[in-house]
């Protein structure tokens, strides 16, 4: 059921309305009794517009009733992150080689993936802490691209992660050779990893299981939107992870009236129907364009409201 899961990503193209989608299924689901967490995992930020509130600083903030918001600040996580891993690591390495160590994790903080795998570490401490304090937490998420190599990471570190623990394990059975009882000490580093990888299994388990976790996908009847959406829904299909419903946003009122909306509905119907065709796997649900943006908590409750009667629908 759509409005029983404990986690949801929300993603699609630049600008089709990721944000106003999350914040709205955020509300509803909080109007409905629940306690929600938004996240928004997006670098560009406007979830705080949305709600009337600067959010900047990275911390969870109430915004309405059963209704919190965080924005994920990559930056400051990766800082973050960056110091957790020299902390970790000043205990185990000589005091001779600190500098170095250092001067070597500074180097690889600056390199491409870094912020990702912070902003991941965020995610993952997200679901499997934080979550105890809601009914569901809400991700918006960064256009497409982002979002897929964001979600199929847990995949990629799990290889990458045994390849590690496996040259660790060699290291330490060599030099356990040279030890005179052939004891393999145990191994700090070892441990670590060890940790690092069964959390990001964790996480992985729960993304990969359809009653915990939805994936809604938004998008706009347009050519675009529409060949991406379903790149992307493959793609993601490839790792295991279904995206069970699509969110079709903008979509030309029945009483917009005048000619050239009359003209963009002719234009907007063979998308639509080609939307029908295409995503037949996916719950379809749609959402009027409306005469504005949608920046005040009035639209998102309108929204909202609309979003509400087609889960409804779906329900009987
Ligand atoms: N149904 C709608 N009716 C009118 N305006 C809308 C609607 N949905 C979204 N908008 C407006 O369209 C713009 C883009 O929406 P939104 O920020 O939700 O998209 P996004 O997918 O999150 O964008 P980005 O990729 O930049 O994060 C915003 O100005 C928003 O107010
Ligand atoms: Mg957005």
């Amino acid at each position: 059921m759509l409005m029983e899961k404990k986690i949801y990503f929300i993603g699609g193209k630049g600008g089709v309305g990721k944000s106003t989608t999350s914040a709205a299924m955020a509300l509803l689901l909080s109007q409905k009794g629940k306690k929600v967490l938004l996240v928004s995992t997006d670098p560009a930020h406007n979830s705080g517009d949305l709600f009337h509130k600067d959010l900047s600083g990275g911390k969870i903030q109430s915004v309405a009733e059963n209704l919190d918001v965080l924005e994920i600040d990559s930056e400051q996580e990766s800082r973050k992150y960056i110091n957790g891993v020299k902390g970790n690591l000043k205990g185990l390495v000589k005091a001779t080689m600190l500098d170095e160590v250092n001067r070597q994790i500074d180097m690889a903080a600056s390199s491409p993936g870094a912020e990702e795998a912070a902003l991941f570490d965020r995610i993952t401490s997200l679901i499997l802490e934080e979550i105890s304090h809601y009914d569901t937490i809400v991700f918006d998420t960064a256009p497409t691209g982002h979002t897929i190599r964001l979600l199929t990471l847990p995949e990629l570190m799990g290889v990458w992660m045994d390849g590690l623990l496996e040259r660790r394990k060699k290291t330490n059975e060599n030099y356990a050779q040279w030890m005179n009882d052939g004891e393999i000490a145990e191994d700090p580093i070892y441990e670590k990893l060890n940790e690092r990888k069964n959390r990001f299994m964790r996480v992985r388990e729960i993304l990969l299981d359809n009653s915990q976790t939805e994936y809604v996908f938004v998008l706009n009847a347009e050519r675009l939107p529409i060949l991406e959406t379903g790149k992307a829904i493959d793609t993601l299909h490839k790792h295991g992870l279904h995206v069970n419903s699509i969110v079709v946003n903008k979509v030309i009122p029945e009483d917009a009236d005048g000619r050239f909306m009359e003209l963009r509905r002719t234009n907007e119907r063979v998308y639509l129907e080609e939307i029908q065709q295409k995503f037949t796997h996916q719950r379809q649900l749609f959402l009027p364009l409306l005469e504005h943006d949608i920046s005040s908590l009035d639209a998102l409750e309108q929204i909202a409201g609309i979003l509400g009667k087609q889960v409804a629908a779906f329900i009987k």
